[in-house]
């Protein structure tokens, strides 16, 4: 993928979605001037605004959207311009009901929210062509058109639909994928509970059936509705790159959802011209600044390691988890710049002037209800001028240690129903192996399971059930080039198509890791198992024990008890010039930390002992310089090392060998030379 900035973009951007339809003219007058004296550089405009800018089939109003895009021009302020086809107006839906999607069980949805979209629809397709042709045409050259913003979060809130017109659309996906209805047949095993299909029409979405339905076949149609999603995506794209020439074209993901349900990222990131994110901080009890580095780390390997650009997070509170903190003084501050050290070109936000009426009125916003005499209209201000000392790290890359394994489609596939345990979680795997490479102060690019991995010293695979025989290829060769690989448990065992490899567990995973599992024994809620080490030292796990046979692996860690006591719980295997680890059952952060010290001593990578837990340093390096962003989420104040001397860019002093760090505060140091 291109690297590419909104166009005419000369700072970082700052800004919000602007929702200006929502206020009289008066308004925007204020807005204008408010956003000039935070430093907004650029807003997102008419993502909803279809109903507006179409009031009734093929009449059109575009004089307020003129108005608007002139005022901000006039403002110098660029535009993010949406193509409004998340929310087509009601005369469309009553024109057209059947492009109101369906549920699994048959509901189909009325209007009334946003996102009711059959994407398989053919009169819902003409039309948003139809819109964004009109947008495309009449805003090509408006000198305030900095980036389209194509839709709205795809996949949310509806991420498949299963009317008859996405069956009809599921068959033409499966014969132009697997040709011949056998195949399918193959693919999926039907051949298990007499589900054998001899004609692709008889072929449906999986509905809601008496019990579990198809794996293969469920696998498959989450493949459908994502490919059908960028379908739609791509069609918009191609017309505004073809009447738009120059301008990027962006649509924002949501790259760490907790379900990992709607979307492949790692191909809609080929599509877009500019990677763009939404992030929240979800309230689950865990520390919320590590799931936004995690999300902002695979935002950013999505975008192939180029810059990218966090296109909307919060102020303050959100409103839609059932409990919605206020963010505390310096968090939004924090939060913003942790996205910018791992990548981001700016700081946006969802919105910029707090709405009153509307499902998402108890939204945090930039100009807040309380007005701009509020602790969030000065810590906005205050970010501004922040991101304004920060122009110069245009361009830069995020600089990361390790690589964690991460495939959408192997979510999908570990979500499936009936596995060896309920309690297992892989995406809490996940994040657990994430916060302990955090833990010990290492930055994370995710992979594909099919990437070159050669740049890194340490690959860590969290949970990973399925894995292509290319994937598992690919990470021997990686060891075997010398890599370190940390596996954990359950992953490696099924193809593409769900169905378990051949021979032993695990069956992508075996040569590499030197073992076989013969037997998965998932422990009981409340049950755990203690695992000893050589030195004598113990650990405990939960969750997950099972039965594995050492080929040519080394066993470190032994199970002490439990249903597969005296057996191996930790192995290590040297392949050729690398090594790789396998850890089998749910080891808790004190047991993920010391198996993650031995990979490290293997790849040779020095402990970072000189940080406290919860200081972030993260480097962006380009042509401008180095850049060492230092993030103190504690509460306490830190001195955080330098190699060298440089100026920091927030305060403007100078810093040699250490940089002071006070409690909750952000420095940006840019090194001399
Ligand atoms: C999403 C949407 C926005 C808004 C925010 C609220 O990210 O894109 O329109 O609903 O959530 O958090
Ligand atoms: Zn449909």
């Amino acid at each position: 993928m291109p690297e590419t900035t909104p166009t005419g973009l000369t700072r970082l951007a700052f800004g919000g979605d602007y929702n200006p339809e929502q206020w009289p003219e008066n308004v925007w007058h204020e807005d204008v001037r408010l956003m000039r004296e935070a430093g907004v550089t650029m807003v997102s405009v008419g993502i909803f605004s279809w109903a507006l800018l179409e009031p009734s089939p093929g009449e059109y109003d575009f004089d307020w959207l003129d108005r608007l895009l002139d005022l901000l021009h006039e403002n110098g302020i660029r535009a993010d311009l949406g193509t409004p086809t998340v929310v087509p107006p009601v005369w469309f839906y009553r024109a057209h009901p059947e492009a109101l999607p369906v549920a699994a069980d048959g509901t189909r949805y009325e209007f009334g929210s946003r996102g009711a979209i059959c994407h398989s629809n053919a009169d819902y397709r003409a039309a948003a062509a139809t819109i964004t042709t009109q947008l495309a045409e009449r805003y090509a050259d408006h000198p305030a058109l900095a980036m389209w913003h194509v839709h709205n979060e795809y996949g949310v809130p509806v991420s498949a639909c299963y009317c008859d017109s996405c069956a009809a659309h599921f068959r033409r996906w499966l014969a132009a994928r697997y040709e011949t209805v056998d195949a399918v047949n193959e693919a999926w095993g039907t051949a298990f509970w007499g589900q054998r299909y001899t004609d692709f029409d008889q072929i449906n979405p999986p509905r809601v059936a008496p019990t579990v339905g198809n794996p293969g076949q469920t696998l498959d149609y989450k493949r459908f509705a994502d490919a059908t999603m960028r379908e739609n995506f791509c069609a918009e794209r191609d017309i505004l790159h073809r009447l738009a020439p120059g301008i990027p074209v962006t649509t924002n993901f949501m790259t760490a959802l907790s379900q990992c349900d709607s979307v492949d990222y790692w191909a809609w990131g080929r599509e877009v011209d500019i990677v763009t994110n939404d992030h929240y901080l979800i309230t689950d009890g865990r520390r919320t600044h590590v799931n936004l580095a995690m999300a902002a780390d695979l935002t950013r390997s999505v975008a192939g390691g180029a810059p990218w650009l966090l296109l909307e997070h919060s102020t303050s509170g959100i409103n839609w988890q059932p409990r919605n903190p206020a963010k505390t003084p310096g968090q939004m501050a924090r939060n913003s710049l942790a996205h910018v050290a791992r990548g981001s070109e700016g700081a946006m936000f969802f919105q910029w002037r707090q709405s009153r009426r509307g499902a998402e009125k108890f939204h945090s916003a930039m100009v807040p209800h309380a007005g701009t005499e509020s602790r969030v209209w000065r810590e906005v201000v205050e970010l501004g001028a922040s991101l304004d000392s920060l122009s110069t790290i245009r361009g830069t890359r995020t600089q990361a240690d390790v690589a964690v394994l991460w495939d959408w489609h192997s979510w999908w596939a570990q979500n499936l129903a009936w596995r060896p345990s309920e309690d297992h979680d892989a995406r809490e795997r996940a994040d657990s192996f994430y916060e302990a490479l955090y833990d010990r102060h290492l930055t994370v690019d995710f992979a594909h399971p099919e990437a070159d991995l050669s740049a890194y010293p340490l690959v860590v695979v969290p949970a990973l059930y399925l894995m292509t025989e290319a994937a598992g290829s690919n990470v021997r060769a990686y060891v075997e080039n010398g890599g370190t690989l940390v596996v954990s448990y359950f992953s490696g065992i099924v193809d593409e198509h769900d169905a378990v490899h051949e021979g032993a567990y695990p069956g992508a995973l075996r040569d590499v890791l030197g073992l076989t599992v013969e037997e998965f024994s998932p422990l009981l809620p409340g049950q755990s198992v203690r695992v000893t080490g050589p030195d004598g030292s113990e650990l405990t796990g939960d969750v997950w024990t099972e039965f594995v046979v050492p080929r040519d692996a080394e066993t470190v860690w032994t199970y002490a008890d439990g249903p597969a006591a005296g057996l191996p719980a930790v192995t290590r295997h040297h392949l050729v010039a690398g090594s790789a680890w396998y850890v089998s059952t749910r080891l808790d952060a004190q047991g993920l930390d010391a198996l993650l010290g031995w990979a490290s001593d293997d790849a040779g990578i020095a402990p970072r002992a000189d940080l406290p837990r919860d200081v972030e340093v993260v480097r962006r390096v380009g042509e401008s310089g180095t850049y060492l962003f230092a993030i103190n989420h504690s509460s306490s104040d830190v001195k955080v090392p330098l190699d060298g001397h440089g100026t920091e860019l927030l305060t403007g002093e100078r810093a040699a060998g250490r940089v002071a760090l006070p409690a909750g505060a952000v420095r940006v140091v840019r090194l001399d030379g």
